[in-house]
């Protein structure tokens, strides 16, 4: 234990609970550390969520499988721990990182990457059919070395799916001086797996500028409208890290990308995500969202990382991921204002007096012609001293965010985070704000971009519209205050 450790779990609960930085309708475990979304499926009418997660202190160590269900994507049940870390020799003794759930005939599956001395190895548990008690393959690690003749300086997380009577696997890896790898292996039986190549590289010249880190993470392989996307997140030890996808085809264990883009502008703050297919036909994707507040910060709030709302993933006629939350997220949605169209004259703010709130859900429709620039503001306080701009720029393309001024907390992160809108020349503009305390989700004609903001002050609940460089149609703006998923007692794991 490290002096990292020294809470225990329950007042690190009672902590994050108190903690008006916590979000109330996004997932978040029930005080301590938590990461990625792990092993994100639909069983019989559950949904389920594990996630990387740490009870006994704030700190990225000794990582267990948080576990979560809900039936409706919206309200979730603590569950018990799902995997926690083995002993001396396990090859998960110093903790159980990221992974998947498949079905193997029946018997709910997870592989995942057991950690250990510093590095990592594939390793087999299975479940019950409620998925409530796990039990470790006796035979773990089932793929005890990493392939011969590979200079890998990384190589973890699964993806494994079924595919012409075999499993087929991807490990996410980092190859000296080329960067990152999807190593790809078939098994007859998730047991004994044979090396089949790398499936993809970062050597492989795609169009797009994007560096893509020195190992990937994370990697998640789906078909999605008549393409196929490779999801992984890009991880250096310098850079910022952030998720990225490949569109491209996939047949047969190969795959040709086509095209490589950002998936969500927030970078670290939509990290690892994690999809499914549920049983009508969705694509859903979950991310971590990371904190941007020091380790000293998240000890004192008994809480660090929470889970992105599940978002519905659709290919755009462009090629694209357009990204949405899923519908369900609606039903979270009480008092109503909404505003008709009217102009935003050039350099107005226009304050939206019966808009307020730390949990809100905001749908505009704007148009915005050449040379303006949109601006939305958001957890302002009274005197302006607080707040959080969401610009979209008509020239530029972009959807960008100024946390500058977010809060008077000088040590939190509120660097500018920017991404590439697609706006047609009818200038019009789509955006999706939503707010839960410390955690904003920007959808903007699609794409994405994940934050994190912490105003210091309570009345930092201000919402304002605002046109630059010419007048803007504001034609719709609908805006919800959002109910809390935690009612009742606050949660306590099981
Ligand atoms: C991504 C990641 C994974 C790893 C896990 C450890 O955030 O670093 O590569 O399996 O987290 O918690």
């Amino acid at each position: 234990m490290t002096s990292e450790t020294a809470a225990p779990a329950a007042d690190l609960g009672e902590l994050a609970w108190q903690d008006p930085h916590r979000p109330r309708f996004h997932f978040v475990a029930p005080g301590g550390w938590m990461n990625d979304p792990n092993g994100v499926a639909q069983w019989g009418d559950t949904y389920h969520l594990f996630y990387q997660y740490n009870p006994d202190s704030t700190a990225h160590e000794r990582i267990h499988w948080g576990h979560a269900t809900s039936k409706d994507l919206v309200h979730w049940h603590d569950e018990p721990i799902a995997l926690t870390p083995g002993d001396g020799a396990d090859a998960d003794a110093d903790g159980c990182w990221s992974g998947v759930l498949v079905n193997h005939d029946g018997v709910p599956t997870v592989m995942y990457s057991g950690h250990r001395g510093g590095s990592e190895r594939a390793c087999i548990a299975t479940a019950d059919p409620t998925l409530r008690s796990w039990h470790k393959e006796p035979g773990n690690p089932v793929i005890p070395e990493s392939p011969q003749g590979l200079d890998l300086i990384a190589y973890r997380d699964h993806c494994v799916w079924h595919e012409a009577g075999q499993w087929h696997q991807l490990i996410g890896g980092g190859i000296a001086g080329i960067g990152g790898a999807a190593l790809h292996y078939t098994s007859p039986d998730l047991r004994h797996w044979r090396y089949d190549g790398l499936l993809h590289s970062a050597d492989i010249d795609v169009p797009g500028e994007l560096w893509t880190g020195t190992m990937w993470e994370c990697i998640d392989l789906f078909p999605l409208g008549d393409s196929h996307i490779l999801v992984f997140s890009v991880w250096d030890d310098e850079t910022t890290h952030y998720p990225a996808y490949y569109v491209g085809d996939y047949a047969d264990g190969k795959f040709v990308a086509r095209s490589l883009h950002v998936l969500d502008y927030g970078l670290r703050h939509f990290y690892a995500p994690q999809s499914m297919t549920d049983v009508r036909g969705r694509r859903i994707a979950y991310g971590w969202i990371q904190e941007g507040r020091s380790g000293d910060a998240t000890r004192q709030a008994g809480w660090s990382g929470a889970i992105s709302l599940p978002r519905q993933l659709l290919l755009g006629a462009d090629g694209q991921l357009l990204q949405a939350p899923v519908k369900e997220v609606a039903s979270l949605r009480r008092d109503h204002h909404s505003v008709g169209p009217q102009t935003l004259p050039d350099r107005s703010v226009v304050p939206l007096s019966d808009v307020a709130g730390d949990q809100l859900d905001i749908e505009l429709r704007l148009v915005v012609p050449p040379g303006a620039t949109a601006e939305i503001t958001v957890r302002c306080t009274s005197d302006g001293s607080e707040k959080t701009v969401i610009i979209v720029d008509r020239d530029t393309g972009e959807l960008r965010l100024d946390r500058q001024h977010s809060s008077r907390d000088l040590d939190v992160d509120r660097k500018p985070l920017v991404g590439a809108v697609p706006i047609a020349t009818d200038g019009r503009v789509e955006l999706r704000v939503i707010i839960d305390h410390s955690v904003l989700e920007i959808f903007a004609n699609g794409r994405a971009l994940t934050a994190r903001v912490y105003p210091t002050r309570p009345d930092a609940v201000g919402v304002a519209v605002g046109a630059v460089g010419g007048h803007i149609q504001l034609e719709q703006l609908d805006a919800w205050t959002m109910a809390d998923i935690w009612t009742g007692p606050r949660p306590v794991r099981p």
